[in-house]
């Protein structure tokens, strides 16, 4: 069959392909513990839930305005003034299917080809693909251990050019779990200033942030007001990944654009998820902030083990919940007479010798480094560092 290029473009989601390896292990009989996905292991909390049922008792199960609901859009607004002290209104929020879907609408409404687009990597899976879609080119500026997987000023300005479109920023990260204090913005904000181009801000991970750090957006720049596009939703956390809720924060105009798209491609999001993402927006602040002790001391064990672990490197991320731990010191070992060359051949090797399950690097753009996900249960989390290191045991032997 013969698919457009855009498709033949595009890389499957890797992260993806690890939950699907992980689930065809499973029916093979194999116990196999999944460090591998990106979502809240807890449940929707049962305020946010409730709200939801309602909205099915009451018959609120038909088409919405394709933008969001005027109610939700007004909260949206409340929660983005109170969590971040900067005002909108409702003509300036679009609610989507999920912040993935915010993005895509960003990028279907101000890139096409000839476009560049400045990616900070390790970057999240998804970015670079979606920037594909829309015939517009990924600019990968590399990061590492060095700077906290952080992009300099300089290196933005040395990046910029006449095509350059759009920064995507993310802070919180997926995968490194780094974030960007007020300073380093304002320092990227100056370069932001000169250019001409848009930032799309991907705030979803803001409310899991530790070690008492505030989290700060380039949002809050009045300058950059009407160039920054704040992408956030429910999804992490809430632990709602299911419900399919998401929002963006931009210029009026900017908005209208990409509710036009969004009118002829999904049309509303899910009214029932709507009606919850009032709820959890609405919900007490302690919802979450239990949620977020518990990855914290998630957070705080796996960094403790990590470090115990010869030739594996990692920092203590400050937000989100994974790790991003560089494995290169083990690129020059062998196991069943085959060298481990890459975090793919790590992966695939804990994955088999261990029956645990990372996401290999490569999928973020980083051949040196695996991202191992804490939102599973402590004892999982017990389990799996006895059988890594185990099986890393073995590695070192076959040396
Ligand atoms: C950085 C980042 N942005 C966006 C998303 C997508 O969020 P949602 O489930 O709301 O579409 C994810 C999910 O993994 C993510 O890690």
């Amino acid at each position: 069959m013969a698919f457009t290029q855009r498709v033949q473009k595009v890389r499957s989601s890797q992260t993806m392909a690890i939950t699907a390896l992980v689930d065809s292990l499973r029916r093979e009989g194999k116990d196999i513990l999944d460090l591998g996905a990106g979502e809240p292991d807890f449940d929707t909390p049962d305020v946010i839930k409730e709200a939801g049922i309602r909205a099915i008792q009451d018959g609120f199960t038909k088409y919405t305005p394709a933008s969001g609901t005027l109610e939700f859009k007004k909260t949206i607004c409340e929660k983005i003034e109170t969590d971040y002290g900067i005002k909108y209104s409702p003509p300036e929020i679009l609610v989507t299917c999920g912040a993935k879907h915010a993005v895509v609408n960003v990028l279907l409404t101000l890139c096409q080809q000839g476009d560049e687009v400045i990616v900070p990597g390790p970057y999240w899976t998804s970015y670079p693909e979606q920037v594909k879609f829309v015939d517009a080119t990924p600019v990968i500026l590399e990061t590492d251990e060095s700077t906290n997987f952080k992009i300099s000023p300089q290196q933005l300005e040395d990046a910029v050019n006449p095509n350059t479109k759009l920064l995507i920023l993310n802070s919180p990260s997926n995968p490194t779990g780094s974030v960007y204090t007020q300073s380093e913005l304002s320092d990227l904000a100056e370069v932001i200033k000169k250019h001409d181009f848009h930032v799309l801000s991907d705030e979803i991970y803001h409310k899991i942030i530790y070690d008492g750090l505030n989290h700060s957006s380039l949002a809050s720049f009045t300058e950059l007001r009407d160039r920054v596009i704040l992408v956030n939703g429910v999804s992490k956390s809430y632990a709602m990944t299911g419900w399919r809720i998401g929002y963006m924060a931009a210029n009026s105009e900017l908005i209208k654009a990409a509710a036009k798209i969004q009118s002829h491609t999904t049309s509303n999001p899910c009214s029932i998820s709507q009606q919850a993402g009032i709820a959890a927006l609405q919900a007490d602040d302690a919802v979450v902030a239990e949620m977020v002790r518990a990855f914290d001391r998630r957070r705080k064990y796996l960094a403790e083990q990590l470090a115990a672990i010869p030739k594996i490197k990692c920092d203590l991320p400050r937000g989100a919940f994974y790790m991003f731990p560089n494995v290169a010191g083990y690129f020059d070992c062998k196991y069943n007479g085959k060298a481990i060359e890459n975090s793919m051949d790590f992966c695939s090797f804990v994955l088999q010798e261990a029956g645990v399950a990372f996401v290999p690097g490569e999928a973020f753009g980083s051949s040196n480094n695996v991202r191992i996900s804490y939102a599973t249960s402590m004892e999982n989390l017990r389990e799996s560092i006895s059988r890594l290191t185990r099986a890393l045991l073995q590695l070192r032997d076959e040396n």
